[in-house]
């Protein structure tokens, strides 16, 4: 039987997939390794870890799955987007890979987007994020300058993985895109970008489209994971970009909407545009010739599960008292209360923000509290307040002239049919959960169906292997209720941004 194998190297572990050449998934396993925190806001990882997980997964998924070597036609790669990891003329690791949620690089953020100003923005489709790679070499050429004078080159998190399965040092467009070195329109690496910043272009990895193949397995991997060598490893893509193929968006219209601890709202488009403000990211999508654009929400699955875990006593008492979980018994409580929650709305800023405002400052509101409230409707106020947050990037898209024709539901807030509904009603059209939920690592095996020419194009492939489960149809009244509501949420963030900051 046909297999392709899609492997997830994130943040907190190596996720290996097998699937068919239908997109039925056969087995999974995910090893789970270390974060350091070497100091406050500092997020570092041992490449080494990854590979080793990632050679544990293949082995124990290949047993669950029963799979023989020659089962595997390719191997795809995905993985946690802009960590830094830098390799010296032996393709030794020189210093821990530095990973996309530190916070150490604000400075040269600050820096790179003050010294470039717009161009920034319209090279690269983004503003220079604080993750991002540019600000991390930067922080590393000022602070360890033996370790950057060393650097040979520079690859990102599952770019070493691949170069551990295939001696081969290369990249995909996808993952490149969120450097802030990189011609998001020209699809290769910018040399202004890469002169004005002081990077040494001999550092940059050869880049790919997501399903080209970037090498083979060698006689040395294969000995390790019990893969066969020669078997074609591709490009892949970073784990959002591989997350939008495994959704199947491919195509414009089709969004998807990731409810985990952030959220994420992701398109496809078929022509290079960006946000003139770099509001939403924009970046090369693992379809080769198409872009995507996506807007990051930093809490949402996270604000129902800080309301759980700090207010939530009552309803995780129940839930065990009853075997059930507490978000059930938490959205249970809020389907007691009408769409619009008598009038509370919450901003989901827990954390700050990344989309459509970024700041750091932002903070978390209940507003409207009145006597009649009680705490079924601030969850409800919460699963609301998520949902007018991922509209807020919808419209984004929409200015850019991309209409939502169909939009899907992953992660685990999809799970609940409440949340779904909300969703529905404020985006005002019906949406659809996927037959697979596998998130990056299912992207990641499609695209590898493509480069071992299983399908000729990634849309091929997602006709095959994606399937859309269940419907969930928009009610226009309670539409029309939130519209308004949304209206009010909207003018809360302008109207409190500078009492954030003091
Ligand atoms: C994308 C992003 C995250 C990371 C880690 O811009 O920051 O998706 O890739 O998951």
């Amino acid at each position: 039987m046909p297999l392709f194998m899609g492997i997830d190297v994130g943040t907190t572990g190596s996720k290996v997939l097998l699937v068919d050449e239908e997109g039925r998934v056969v087995a999974s396993h995910t090893t789970e390794y270390p974060l350091y925190t070497p100091r406050v806001g500092w997020t570092e990882q041992h490449p080494g870890d990854w590979w080793s997980a990632t050679v544990a997964s293949i082995r124990a998924v290949m047993k669950k799955a029963g799979a023989r070597p020659e089962d595997v036609e390719g191997v795809g790669l995905t993985g946690q987007m802009h960590g830094l990891v830098m390799l010296d003329r032996e393709l030794r690791v020189i210093r821990p890979a530095i990973l996309w949620n530190d916070q150490r690089t604000g400075e040269e953020a600050e820096y790179i987007n003050r010294s470039l100003g717009d161009r920034i923005i319209e090279i690269t489709g983004n503003i220079a994020h604080t993750g991002f790679t540019a600000p991390k070499l930067l922080w590393v050429k000022r602070h360890e300058p033996e370790s950057f004078a060393r650097m040979w080159k520079f690859v990102l998190p599952k770019d070493y993985v691949g170069l551990r399965l295939t001696g081969e040092v290369r990249t995909d467009v996808n993952d490149a895109s969120g450097t802030s070195l990189f011609d998001v329109k020209g699809r290769r690496w910018s040399m202004e970008l890469v002169e004005e910043l002081g990077v040494p272009a001999d550092a940059l990895p050869e880049v790919l489209e997501s399903p080209e193949v970037r090498g083979e397995v060698t006689a040395q991997a294969a000995e390790e994971t019990g893969l066969r060598k020669g078997t074609p490893v591709v490009a892949g893509a970073g784990d959002q970009g591989a997350a939008g193929v495994g959704a199947g968006v491919v195509e414009e219209g089709v969004v998807s909407v990731n409810i985990g601890t952030s959220g994420v709202v992701f398109t496809h488009s078929d022509s290079y545009r960006y946000d003139p403000r770099g509001r939403l990211h924009a970046f090369c999508h693992a379809v080769p010739g198409a872009w995507h654009l996506m807007g990051v929400m930093l809490s949402a699955g996270g604000s129902l599960r800080w309301f759980r875990d700090r207010l939530g006593q009552l309803e995780r008492a129940a839930a065990e008292l009853l075997g059930a979980d507490p978000y059930d018994i938490l959205t249970r409580e809020a389907e007691q209360v009408p769409p619009g929650s008598e009038g509370l709305i919450f901003l989901p800023y827990l954390a700050g923000e990344r989309t459509p405002h970024a700041d750091p400052h932002a903070r978390g509101v209940f507003f409207g509290l009145s006597l009649k409230h009680g705490r079924q409707h601030m969850v409800r106020a919460i699963l609301e307040g998520v949902c007018y947050g991922l509209r807020d990037s919808l419209e984004l898209m929409r200015e850019l002239r991309i209409e939502p024709r169909r939009v899907r539901v992953l992660g685990g807030g999809a799970r609940s049919l409440l949340w779904r509904q909300i969703l529905a009603d404020v985006f005002a059209c019906n949406v659809y959960t996927m037959e697979v939920d596998e998130g990056s690592s299912f992207g990641a095996a499609i695209l590898a169906s493509v480069g071992t020419r299983a399908y000729a194009t990634v849309r091929d492939a997602v006709r095959a292997m994606v399937r859309e489960r269940e419907e969930v149809r928009f009610n226009p009244q309670s539409s029309a209720i939130y519209e308004e509501y949304y209206r009010v949420y909207r003018a809360l963030y302008p109207a409190l941004k500078e009492l954030f900051k003091k």
